[in-house]
């Protein structure tokens, strides 16, 4: 029986939620029915292992910065005196006061406003306030229950995840091959390494966590959603003398949005396990972008002529490490989700600084991420106008499914993952049997997208 998000329905069963998602088609309670939002949280963001944040965000003792892992678990990323970076859950041990208010900032320790309990930046009990009335109680201040509660955490090349799970396999694992677009980002910076730069954008999308993970490899849209301002562009493009420079490089971001689906179906789609994905590899939307010469001399320094290259055509569009990143290595920035309910999330961009190039590269990141990704931007505002609509739409009883049968057993299993053409609903797939894994408790077998319904 299917789960008809009626307020006096029963609990939903592990069956129900199975036949929720077909190989081809999903039933539209998953964007909608807030039972089912709730078991999300537990269950797929309550196991896999969730973006927190970059290690340069913290990069001096006390430094701190704070999110959720789900919609309800606040947690601190912070840098203790040792230069080892934590992930804590922000929760006084005392009596449960959420410790920490602020976004980020700087604290020599961690002071409770309630009673005053104190933490070292590694999370330690530091001090009590009016201690003697413990004495002889049993209670004791060198049981680690008295100290902030560590989260599993690790980093991969500076990228801090937690899982709330015990069970999970090792970050490492998890992200299998789709770590290379990791590597990508990191590997284009001429000193191998990224760091945050240039602050954050952040705004609610009023629509389902889902909506936008969809959109991200979602080829079959630009065209027609970016229509307007790919006409706009390219119409102001053409008025522009050749000396203009500075808006030629705004010229090389915008017209791509409106390439055929010819150019789109060969960036092609690759699927992973655990519901991670990207679209491109042999070319992309951001493949044809001028290259900044002192940058590319920076690259030839460190890497030589040939590795330069070989790094600079790795061209992905958006890769996501499901659910909680997408990246886009080619241009340095990404994106965040935060679930806050089952119609509302709050995406954030960050844009990073390629260590060892020439500040022109950081300039572009910036302007990318306000012409593409930011509230006053051009082309996100579109997609969600779409996503608004699609949360609006989902409420009509006229059908029950989503459909995603494009390219449906034309996608081609290779060892580690699934690799199709750049219009197939692979992605989406992908997504899904990772979705249902997560959902059946399954976190241990998650398959690598594709056609298979295992
Ligand atoms: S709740 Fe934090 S000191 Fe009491
Ligand atoms: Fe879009």
């Amino acid at each position: 029986m299917i789960h008809t998000f009626d307020p006096t329905s029963p609990p939903i069963d592990d069956a129900a939620l199975a036949a929720l998602i077909q190989p081809t088609k999903l039933h539209r309670s998953v964007y909608i029915d807030e039972q089912i939002f709730e078991l999300e949280m537990a269950r797929i963001w309550g196991q896999a292992w969730i973006f927190i944040g970059h290690e340069s965000q913290v990069k001096n003792h006390g430094d701190f910065y704070t999110t959720h892992i789900n919609h309800r678990v606040p947690v601190i990323l912070v840098r203790d005196r040792s230069g080892a970076v934590h992930v804590l859950h922000n929760r006084c041990a005392h009596k449960g006061a959420k410790l920490v208010d602020t976004v980020d900032g700087n604290a020599r320790a961690f002071r409770c406003c309630y009673h005053g309990w104190t933490f070292n930046t590694d999370g330690t009990l530091l001090k009590i306030p009016n201690e003697a009335g413990y004495e002889g109680t049993g209670f004791d201040p060198k049981d680690p229950q008295n100290n902030l509660q560590k989260v599993r955490s690790a980093s991969y090349r500076g990228f801090v995840f937690a899982t709330l799970s015990d069970t999970i396999v090792e970050l490492n694992e998890w992200l299998g091959g789709a770590a290379e677009v990791f590597d990508n980002l990191c590997d284009r910076a001429p000193e191998g390494e990224v760091e945050v730069a240039g602050g954050v954008l952040r705004y609610q999308h009023d629509c389902n966590w889902k909506l936008f993970l969809e959109n991200l490899n979602d080829t079959m849209h630009p065209m027609v959603t970016h229509q307007s301002v790919v006409q706009a562009a390219e119409d102001y493009i053409a008025t522009l003398p050749p000396e203009a420079s500075s808006q030629r490089a705004e010229a090389e971001i915008i017209p791509p949005f409106g390439a055929s689906y010819e150019n789109f179906e060969d960036s092609g789609i690759t699927g992973f396990a655990y519901g991670h994905h990207y679209d491109g590899g042999k070319t992309s939307i951001h493949a044809n972008y001028s290259v900044n010469p002192d940058y590319w001399a920076a690259m030839v320094a460190s890497y030589g002529e040939q590795r330069s290259r070989e790094i600079l055509a790795f061209n992905t569009h958006n890769t996501l490490y499901y659910p909680s990143l997408t990246i886009k290595s080619a241009v340095q920035n990404i994106r965040v989700v935060r679930p806050i309910a089952v119609d509302k999330c709050i995406i954030e961009t960050w844009s990073f600084r390629l260590k060892g190039a020439p500040d022109e590269m950081l300039q572009r990141t910036l302007l990318y991420s306000r012409l593409i990704n930011s509230s006053a931007s051009m082309v996100g505002p579109d997609d969600l106008e779409a996503y608004s609509r699609i949360q609006d739409g989902l409420q009509s009883t006229g059908s029950d499914w989503v459909e995603m049968h494009r390219h449906y057993n034309r996608d081609k299993q290779l060892a580690d993952r699934t690799v199709g053409g750049g219009t197939s609903d692979l992605d989406m797939r992908t997504q899904y049997q990772a979705w249902q894994a997560y959902m059946g408790k399954l976190a241990h077998h998650i398959p690598t997208g594709g056609d298979s319904d295992e």
